[in-house]
């Protein structure tokens, strides 16, 4: 388990990380989630012990992660691995040694029969094995990811860490390295932290996720309570203000969740209060395969108390956005 209490870190006069706590639990996919400078990297570098921190506690597996306690430092960092979003691969090796450089780090062999059958077992694994002497440069940009994710493997690591691995790669492309991960977490058992912008990434494979701004978390939750129901902040981020809402009337947002989402609630509604309504604002998401919906209805300001009763009786999660 990965621990962080009251964290901050500063560069100089400038405050990047602000209080942070937050909980990984083994075999999780947790995602850190923010714009551009929001300290997401920072954050996950404190925990692999690549950057100090000034205050609060960093701790893995009840372990604190002590920048000068050197040889436990390298422990730690041995049970981790990263791949960065520009893959790190040297372009003088091959995708064997590529994959064993770490393995020739810790002093270890890396042509024995028992070497062998661990790093070719990982190129298989990332679906590389016709590659596995070709060089960086013969390979695409989700090839190299593959490699970079089997290299970040070669040590076991229990956690593999993510700092914006498929923001380099196109929608197509990164549906297959997040399926990679995924396949990597439950056959491994190895936890993931995936750091991202990209609200797609978080979506597909996460089961939580930390929403930081300006070194702040903000929330945190499972997706699609995040992004079904976002803090304010959350929805500038998603580009969701309710600016094109219409302003007569009042307009209601629905959430519809796993249980709810099959029903024709709103149909219903229309036929049993005999009212007219129309909608505003619409969208359907789909969060690690089930399908998640909001919606925005405006009604006449009269019919307001009869369509939240309604809500209310059949279990519609609702909230009135105006008025
Ligand atoms: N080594 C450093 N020295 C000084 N300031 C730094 C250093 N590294 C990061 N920062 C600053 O810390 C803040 C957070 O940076 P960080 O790289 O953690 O953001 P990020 O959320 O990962 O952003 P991005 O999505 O662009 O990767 C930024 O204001 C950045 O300029
Ligand atoms: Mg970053």
């Amino acid at each position: 388990m990965i621990k962080l209490e009251n964290v901050s870190k500063s560069f100089g006069d400038l405050e990047v990380l602000k209080d942070i706590s937050l909980q990984i639990n083994d075999h999780e996919i947790y995602g850190i989630i923010g714009q551009s400078g929001a300290g997401k990297s920072t954050l996950l570098r404190c925990i692999n012990g690549l950057e100090d921190y000034q205050s609060g506690t960093i701790s893995v597996d009840d372990v604190t992660v002590d920048l000068k306690d050197k040889k436990k430092l390298h422990l730690l960092q041995k049970e981790m691995g990263m791949i960065f979003q520009n893959f790190n691969l040297l372009e003088r090796l091959d995708v064997y040694d590529n994959v064993a450089l770490p393995m020739k780090f810790w002093g270890m062999k890396t042509k024995t029969p028992e070497a062998k059958k661990k790093i070719e077992g990982l190129i298989e694994l990332v679906g590389l094995s016709d590659k596995i002497h070709a060089r960086p440069r013969e390979l695409s940009g989700g090839q190299k990811q593959r490699v970079a994710i089997a290299r970040a493997l070669v040590l076991d690591p229990k956690i593999l860490l993510c700092d914006e691995a498929t923001s380099a790669l196109d929608p197509a492309i990164t549906r297959g390295i997040l399926d990679l991960l995924s396949k990597i977490n439950k056959q491994m058992g190895i936890t993931i932290i995936v750091v991202t912008h990209q609200m797609e990434v978080v979506k597909q494979i996460c089961e939580r996720v930390a929403f930081i701004k300006g070194g702040r978390v903000l929330q945190i939750g499972k997706p699609e309570e995040l992004f079904i129901r976002p803090a304010k902040d959350i929805k500038a981020f998603l580009h969701e203000d309710s600016e094109l809402l219409p302003s007569e009337g009042v307009n209601i947002q629905l959430f519809f969740t796993d249980e709810s989402a099959d029903e024709p609630v709103i149909s219903q509604m229309a036929r049993k209060l005999n009212i007219d309504f129309s909608i505003s604002w619409a969208k359907l998401e789909d969060f690690r395969s089930n399908v998640y919906g909001s919606l925005v209805i405006n009604v006449k300001e009269e019919d307001k108390d009869k369509v939240t009763a309604y809500l209310d009786s059949v279990k519609v999660l609702w909230e009135v956005l105006n008025g």
